[in-house]
């Protein structure tokens, strides 16, 4: 478990938060959103899902599946409500904490190009741009940067 000053806590998500962390990424993201069974059966196969909790309450998460020693981050989401508090840095420490810990070569993801938030919250954790998928978005369309950390 990782605290810090601000009554921040991540830890790993419970298969009875999954619904939780539907709905913050529902209302963060849109039709891109998990199903909260889907994020059950991915942990429940290859995935590892963190939870932030501000002051006890549940704020966001974040997920990565692994495949061989590849690791392909799902989602990290954070309430509206509650971002800019550090939240999602937390969950981002914990993934790459067990990423390193499972011995991954990398992580990497697709993330909107006009998602600077999420682009430069990855940059500060390491990730660069190396590469681009055409349309690879719908609703609206639009390109997806590859960003990947290397380890
Ligand atoms: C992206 C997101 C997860 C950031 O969550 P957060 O808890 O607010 O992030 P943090 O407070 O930990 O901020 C960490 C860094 O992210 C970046 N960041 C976060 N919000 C930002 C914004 N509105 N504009 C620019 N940079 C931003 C900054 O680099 C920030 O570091 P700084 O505070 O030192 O400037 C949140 O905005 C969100 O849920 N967005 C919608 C879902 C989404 O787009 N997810 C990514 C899908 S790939």
């Amino acid at each position: 478990m990782i605290e810090s000053e601000n009554s921040l806590t991540v830890r790993a998500l419970l298969p009875e938060e999954a619904q939780l962390a539907s709905d913050v990424e529902r209302l963060s993201l849109g039709h891109e959103a998990w199903t909260a069974d889907g994020i059950r059966e991915t942990v429940a196969r290859n995935g590892y899902y963190y939870a932030a909790f501000l002051g006890g309450a549940f704020v966001g998460s974040a997920g990565f599946t692994a495949v061989l020693d590849e690791g392909y981050i799902t989602n990290i989401a954070v309430h509206p409500d509650f971002r800019r508090m550090g939240a999602a840095s937390e969950l981002a420490k914990a993934v790459i904490e067990k990423a390193k810990e499972l011995k991954l070569s990398f992580l990497s993801l697709e993330v909107r190009e006009s998602n600077a938030a999420a682009i430069s919250l990855y940059e500060k954790f390491g990730f660069s741009n190396v590469g681009r998928r055409k349309n690879f978005y719908s609703e609206p369309t639009e390109d997806a940067v590859i960003m990947t950390l290397n380890f």
